[in-house]
């Protein structure tokens, strides 16, 4: 879907593009980042992530995003960051109301703050842009990092889906989290309430 560049105090969030490959290859053979997906297991060259890319930009219930450090108005060592990582909504459903949600953050660039950064930016934009009312998102059971990090933006816990990925030979137990566009509102929306968009 085309979706609008979106700002964060210290990121720049681009639609993402083929001029992004070299960028997802900073981390898309990293086991410590696709350890946790179920999509990003094998091996991948440019062939394999233009194919991605080219298969999100034109999908309508996916918007994508590619985050850069901002060069302008940020410390030095956010400047020179580069490419952090990806945030993503997926799966979005118009007559339900109700999208996913993903992240990946290079590794280099962990424990900083960006997910934090991201999340909330692209949350915001499928609350307000796109008209969900609920984000939901999976994530494996013992990726305790994420867990942490979405417990922490507010999501709540619905239950664990029982062995629902058959990954490298082994069924996996996820959590699924989700965190509703009332809370989303009341926990970063202070100032107002969201005003409602008709959707597209
Ligand atoms: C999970 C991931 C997105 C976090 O990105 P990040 O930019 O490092 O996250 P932030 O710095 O914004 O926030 C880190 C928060 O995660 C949580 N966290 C980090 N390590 C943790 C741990 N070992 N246990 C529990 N919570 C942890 C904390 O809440 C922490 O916040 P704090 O440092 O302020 O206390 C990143 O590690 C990543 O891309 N991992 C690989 C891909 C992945 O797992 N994606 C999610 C798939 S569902």
């Amino acid at each position: 879907m085309n979706v609008d560049a979106l700002q964060t105090p210290r990121l720049n969030l681009l639609p993402l593009n083929l001029d992004h490959i070299d960028a997802i290859l900073e981390w898309a053979n990293d086991p410590a980042v696709t350890g946790h997906s179920h999509f990003w297991r094998q091996p991948s060259d440019r062939k394999r992530v233009a194919r991605f890319i080219l298969e999100h930009e034109d999908d309508p219930s996916c918007a994508y995003w590619a985050a850069f450090g901002r060069t302008e108005g940020v410390a030095p060592e956010e400047a020179s960051v580069g490419y952090v990582g990806n945030v993503f909504l997926f799966h979005l459903n118009r007559d339900y109301h109700h999208g996913q949600i993903g992240i990946t953050i290079k590794q280099a660039a962990w424990n900083r703050g960006y997910a934090q950064e991201m999340m909330p930016a692209a949350l915001r934009y499928g609350y307000r842009q796109l008209g969900m009312n609920k984000i939901y998102l999976q994530v494996f059971t013992t990726n305790t990092r994420a867990l942490g990090l979405y417990r922490k933006l507010g999501f709540q816990d619905e239950g664990v889906l029982r062995a629902h990925y058959y990954v490298n030979g082994t069924y996996h137990d996820m959590h699924s989290l989700s965190l509703l566009r009332s809370e989303f509102e009341e926990r970063y929306e202070k100032e107002g309430s969201l005003p409602t968009k008709p959707l597209p």
